[in-house]
């Protein structure tokens, strides 16, 4: 049997406990997306709940049980992403590839360490993107805006006569993600180091969810996942061991709410309000672009939450 949530929502359920002790319990082909960012085996310490240096085929055989136990819970056309180091993610793509259909390794532009003497500087985490079946049921990717300089909002890229060609709606989303920020989170002390950027998970579950859908992620964290689902109106599932910071999270939902909102109006088009202001400020010509929608609030329908 389930045990009693430690937290529910308008929206979603989170569960304080190991996640293979839950994962069993939800039935075969009933999540549309699941997102995991487990812990890296690193040798961090976790407030001692569990050990984080184990010998590395240990770690792999223990991905590999609760990564069973996603796939089985997927429903046909559902994704799993699965973020880690590109060193544990090369055997875990590996083994996710006899089981599902491999669609994207995407590189996260993040410095995750200090230089290492004779290496190269390490530069990316891995998302790994995988479906169940041969076509994903959903898959809306975001466009995103123009690069532009951040000073005078002057395009980084010379688009010459192609301006009016171009997509109002922004330009296409590649595989390397180089505009996702480092968090900062001084003020909630409870909150973990390994937190990742809300904008990554408002991405995520934008591009491979639906409103009602249902977006499973078994190691919560600070409940990154769960504030993108619960904001953007997913159904969720979390696990996590250690929730305090999750529930404190949605105390302060607000924030999240206000971040995400403003997130919105710097995606799906061509220019960012801010670059919008800039070009106007440095006399940037922004004549050429066609520029549908761009003074129209976006359609983001945030959730009310109750908890
Ligand atoms: C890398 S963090 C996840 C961070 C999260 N994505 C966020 O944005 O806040 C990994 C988390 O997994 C939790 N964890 C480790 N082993 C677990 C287990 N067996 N079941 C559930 N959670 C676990 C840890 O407590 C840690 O908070």
């Amino acid at each position: 049997m389930l045990p009693i949530p430690k937290m529910e929502t308008q929206r979603g359920k989170l569960y304080e406990a190991d996640c293979l002790s839950i994962l069993p319990h939800i039935p075969a082909g009933t999540v549309d997306l699941v997102f995991a960012d487990p812990p890296f085996n690193l040798g961090k310490d976790y407030n001692s709940k569990f050990n984080d240096a184990v010998p590395e085929q240990n770690y792999l055989l223990w991905c590999e049980k609760w990564l069973d136990e996603l796939v089985r819970v997927l429903r046909p056309g559902g994704a799993l992403f699965l973020f880690n180091l590109p060193k544990w993610n090369l055997p875990l793509g590996a083994f996710l590839g006899k089981k599902l259909t491999f669609r994207h390794w995407i590189s996260v532009d993040i410095k995750y360490s200090l230089p290492i003497p004779k290496r190269l500087y390490p530069s990316h985490y891995s998302l790994l993107y995988f479906i169940k079946g041969d076509k994903p049921a959903i898959f809306h990717p975001d466009r995103l805006p123009i690069k532009t300089c951040t000073h005078c909002g002057k395009e980084a890229n010379d688009y010459g006569g192609y301006k009016d060609k171009m997509n109002p709606a922004g330009v296409n989303l590649t595989d390397v993600w180089y505009d996702i920020p480092p968090v900062r989170h001084a003020k909630y002390k409870k909150r973990k180091a390994n937190e990742l950027s809300l904008k990554l998970l408002d991405r995520v579950v934008s591009m491979a969810s639906d409103p009602g859908s249902l977006v499973l992620d078994p190691f919560g964290g600070s409940g990154t996942t769960f504030v993108a689902s619960e904001l953007l109106g997913r159904n969720w599932v979390g696990i996590e061991l250690e929730s305090s910071a999750i529930v404190e999270r949605f105390e302060n939902i607000n924030e999240d709410a206000d971040y995400l909102a403003k997130l919105a109006t710097s995606k799906n088009r061509l220019f960012t309000p801010d670059s919008l202001k800039l070009r106007k400020k440095f006399g940037h010509d922004t004549s050429k672009y066609r520029l549908n929608g761009h003074l129209e609030k976006p359609d983001l329908k945030l959730q009310p939450v109750l908890i």
